[in-house]
């Protein structure tokens, strides 16, 4: 599929100012409102904020108007019934003063140059304009106000990478010279920075604003929360998901990212912080995990417990500031370089502390599992090749507020190197492809350095490997009177009624509807799937209803807009984000959806990924449970939810065709780790692939990630969906497969949505073509795939795995 055929898709119907009414719950609204403050970073700060009560505040840059609540494309394409601006939410609180003279000028001037994203897919605006303002104005603005707060605005997207250029990850001119300006006017100058994406901010050392806030695209309520901060109606909660680095050029992707044909992952495990804190502490503007309050929570009687390689940290905070407040505890691992090398420090464990208020401490306990962080050997330099080990010697445990400031606080001691677990080769790079990647070496004193080794290459038969391995089939016995709802009665055992289906009947199963808003579904819908012809609704299977997420639901009706991935991510806090995805859950009750297209869980390799903000953080186990709390939240409900996109979905950039080209430790350590966390402790029902290649197989047709890992490894049993529309290929290895069959065999079980062609009304014969061709797919991988979809419906309808 190309992007054009991407940009004809329909964009959901914008709600009518009258009917946008009373359709969101309240308690949905009030927990983004909550979430989103919990999730903006304060960077720095002299004093000048929280806001004092009564300040005369001057507000510029258009973005107070102009609020940015969420990026672009499928990840936020909602219909909300509102999305409040800085400007007014500032009014409405009244906690402050807003220089009115100033706001006017805003507001004639944003009215007269919209913010208008514009139709066009994938060609929207990352920045807009800022209103041309005289100095004379500026300096009036500071004789009535003592503090000022500029507001700098940016989003990518879907289908929209940032880029390295002004009004993309830098400021534009007209920006600096406005930061400059009021700087040098007011005693105080706040910036507050609303973006989904990391952009530069190197210009903080430069301006030495008094205090900078980083607010992430916080949905509908974002500027509410953006308010709450400012006034201190909120604490600032956000800790950073992503280190943030004094040039873009210091992070071990650049130069290896947006390529169109192939981007080799050169950086292997050294994603983020795994990189600047190893190889390059001078890089980094502000670390991993760091975030300020507007209190000062400390640290200290640390009492660390090892048994084996369980390792318990007990650890005091005490609120020893004048105010509410709260802090992220962090532990990370250094394991020590044994025969593989890694990270200096990796993040093991975090916990967000209560609400203590000022003098008031809690004792809290946190839990290292050395076996959960084992690295895995995909060289052999270990001595144990495709097996997760465990190396021998000192693993230091360091707690702190964030990466840097985390002290050793204790050991645990590993005899000798082992095997956690025996595993076999999956997705290696093709010999062919073979490329350098980072490794850690030292010098003569004993430094970090970042050396190169050729990335370890595939040697499996994989076809071999999926002959081996084709399942037995259900000997068919069709039955045209059994009917699914006995199933959920358990009056039918489930193979009893995939036997009793035609072929014809598993086929369709394969496919969903064969359009987004499809008729079979709520307006406004992304795709339908299960009973998606008659003959297989004369089954009593039903019909299931998916909508895009993360950020909200994508529906013709009006649906609350959520704060974007990353900023749910900042708050440290997967408790509170599982109470707001269950009530995102109850809302997709109340508008029909069965299934909700999120969450977004690639890992930030580039700052420059356009759907960052869709998505978590750069590490692995912060993005794992976050995921798990959003499956945990939306699957309570009795709906389910479908993680995304598995995997190395890492750039925007001709993400139909790149072949992300990663070694199979980084994939394991780095890109799959979340998706494991979240199959093993959420059981989601739902998985999407991704649009990329790994290692030269697209995701849709990806065996050893799909069936060897995911179903193999992990035991996940679940539905797995491509994302939407795919690349239509032969099977290289099998001449009688294409297409569906080649995305059958891979246990990929549905074709979203389900036509061929892209708005066309056909769907593709390639199933039961190869059914019926030599050396074609087996009845038995029709009926397995079959068997996914129907076991996800069987849970749908009997509320069977439910979490929460
Ligand atoms: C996106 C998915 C999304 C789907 C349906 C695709 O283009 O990559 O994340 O869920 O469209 O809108």
């Amino acid at each position: 599929m190309t992007d054009a055929l991407l940009s004809q898709r329909p964009t959901a119907v914008r709600a009518a100012a009258d009917d946008a009414l009373p359709e969101v719950d309240p308690a949905l609204a009030a927990r983004c409102r909550e979430l989103a403050a919990r999730g903006i970073v304060l960077l720095r700060n002299d004093g000048a904020l929280p806001l004092r009560p009564g300040a005369e505040v001057a507000l510029f840059g258009r973005t107070q108007k102009d609020w940015i609540a969420v990026g672009y494309g499928s990840g936020g394409d909602v219909n909300p019934p509102y999305v409040t601006n800085l400007l007014d939410s500032l009014r409405e609180g009244g906690a402050v003063a807003v220089d009115e003279e100033l706001a006017a000028r805003y507001e004639s001037w944003t009215a007269r140059h919209p913010a208008d994203p514009g139709e066009e897919w994938g060609r929207w605006p990352r920045h807009f304009p800022e209103m041309p303002l005289e100095e004379s104005a500026i300096r009036a603005a500071a004789e009535r106000c003592g503090t000022a707060v500029v507001v700098i605005g940016r989003a990518a997207g879907e289908d929209r990478d940032n880029v390295l250029e002004e009004g993309g990850y830098h400021l534009t001119g007209e920006e600096r010279s406005l930061l400059a300006r009021v700087g040098a006017a007011f005693a105080h100058m706040v910036v507050l920075v609303d973006t989904g994406n990391v952009i530069d901010l190197s210009w903080i050392d430069e301006f030495e604003p008094a205090a900078v806030l980083l607010a992430w695209s916080g949905g509908m309520e974002g500027a509410r929360a953006a308010a709450d901060v400012l006034t201190g109606a909120s604490e600032p909660g956000g800790r950073l998901t992503d280190t943030i680095a004094r040039r873009y050029e210091s992070h071990p992707s650049a130069g290896h990212f947006g390529h169109t044909e192939a981007t080799e992952y050169v950086e292997d495990v050294f994603v983020g912080y795994r990189h600047f804190e190893t190889f390059a502490p001078g890089d980094v503007l502000f670390p991993f995990g760091y975030g300020l309050g507007y209190t000062q929570v400390d640290l200290g009687e640390v009492t660390v417990t090892v048994s084996g390689e369980q390792a318990s940290v007990q650890v005091t905070a005490v609120n020893t500031g004048q105010r509410s407040g709260s802090e992220v505890v962090q532990v990370y691992l250094g394991a020590p370089d044994g025969t593989l090398g890694g990270p200096a420090r990796t993040l093991a464990a975090f916990t967000r502390t209560p609400q203590l208020a000022p003098g008031e401490s809690v004792r809290l306990e946190l839990a290292v599992d050395l076996a959960e962080h084992a690295r895995y050997d995909d060289s052999g330099a270990s001595g144990h090749r495709s097996a997760w080990v465990l190396e021998a010697g000192e693993h230091r445990l360091f707690v702190g507020p964030d990466v840097r400031r985390a002290v050793h606080v204790g050991s645990a001691h590993v005899p000798s190197l082992r095997v956690v677990r025996q595993l076999e080769e999956v997705a290696a790079v093709r010999p062919e492809h073979a490329f350098e990647r980072s490794v850690l070496r030292r010098d003569d004193e004993g430094r970090a350095l970042s050396g190169r080794e050729t990335v370890p290459t595939a040697r499996v038969d994989l076809p071999q490997r999926i002959l081996d391995r084709l399942p037995e089939t259900i000997p068919p016995a069709e039955d045209p009177t059994a009917r699914f709802e006995d199933v959920t009665a358990g009056r039918l055992d489930l193979d009893r009624f995939v036997a009793a289906l035609s072929p014809e009947e598993l086929a369709s199963l394969a496919y969903g509807d064969i359009v987004m808003d499809s008729p079979l579904g709520v307006p406004g819908n992304a795709g339908t799937l299960g009973g998606v012809t008659e003959a297989l609704r004369a089954r009593g299977i039903p019909v299931v209803t998916t909508t895009d997420g993360p950020s909200g639901l994508r529906l013709a009706a009006t649906a609350a807009l959520l704060p974007c991935g990353t900023a749910l991510a900042s708050s440290w806090d997967p408790a509170a984000v599982q109470e707001l995805a269950a009530l995102h859950g109850a809302e997709m009750v109340a508008k029909g959806s069965d299934m909700l297209l999120s969450p977004g869980m690639n890992i930030h390799r580039d700052p420059l990924c356009g759907r960052n903000f869709e998505y978590f953080s750069e590490d692995p186990l912060l993005t794992g449970e976050m995921a798990v709390a959003v499956v945990a939240g939306v699957q309570s409900q009795g709906v389910s939810a479908c993680p995304k996109h598995f995997a190395a979905n890492n750039q925007e950039t001709a993400r139909t065709v790149n072949d992300s080209r990663v070694s199979e430790r980084a994939l394991r350590e780095i890109y799959l780790r979340a998706f494991e966390t979240v199959v093993r402790e959420a059981r989601p029902r739902n998985l999407m692939t991704s649009y990329n290649r790994i290692n030269g197989v697209w995701g849709h047709y990806h065996y050893d990630l799909v069936t060897t890992v995911l179903r193999g490894e992990w035991g996940y049993e679940g539905n797995v969906v491509t994302d939407w529309w795919m690349r239509m290929e032969p099977d290289p290895h099998f001449s009688a497969l294409r297409d569906s069959a080649y995305r059958v065999r891979a246990q990929v079980d549905v074709l979203m949505p389900g036509s061929k062609v892209h708005f066309g009304t056909t769907r593709d014969d390639a199933i039961e073509d190869s059914l019926a061709r030599d050396g074609g797919i087996t009845l038995g991988e029709v009926q397995r795939t079959a068997r996914n979809v129907l076991r996800m419906l069987l849970e749908r309808e009997t509320g069977a795995g439910r979490r929460g």
